[in-house]
């Protein structure tokens, strides 16, 4: 198991579908983060978090710089921020260490999230 992706190591589709609820639930229970996720329809909104955590995972859904600038440009002009990155990459965090992902497998998520930032905010 040694040269398993990141994505196999946290367990691929079935990790995902037990962290989406989890991480959906913290997004728009916190008023910091909530407001950029109204207007969404829930299921297009459950396969964006999907679609976020596989990307986070490493998996196989894989974005270009490009998508990801022009998937969040809509939201710069709601205010969207580095301290908006700073909440996603907390709950993504947390919802992982409540599933029992261990502590250096989360830190990894947190740095592909992190390498999204200057896309997410188009810098
Ligand atoms: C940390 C880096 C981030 C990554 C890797 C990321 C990833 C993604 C992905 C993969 C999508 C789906 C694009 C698609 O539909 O194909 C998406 C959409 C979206 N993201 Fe992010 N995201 C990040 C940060 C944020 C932040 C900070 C916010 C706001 C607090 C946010 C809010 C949204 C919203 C509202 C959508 C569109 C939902 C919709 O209209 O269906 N994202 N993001």
């Amino acid at each position: 198991m040694a040269d398993a992706t990141l994505y196999e190591q946290l367990g691929g589709k079935a990790a995902i579908d037990a962290a989406v609820d989890k991480f959906y639930e913290k997004m728009l229970a916190d008023d910091r983060v909530s407001s950029f996720f109204s207007g969404v329809d829930m299921d297009g909104q459950r396969n964006k978090q999907r679609k976020f955590l596989a990307y986070a995972f490493g998996g196989p859904v894989s974005y270009t710089g490009k998508d990801m600038r022009e998937g969040h440009a809509h939201l710069l002009g709601k205010g969207l921020n580095d301290s908006h990155v700073d909440v996603v990459i907390e709950h993504l965090g947390n919802t992982l260490l409540e599933l029992g992902v261990a502590e250096e497998l989360v830190k990894q998520v947190a740095a592909i999230a992190e390498g999204a930032r200057d896309d997410v905010l188009s810098r």
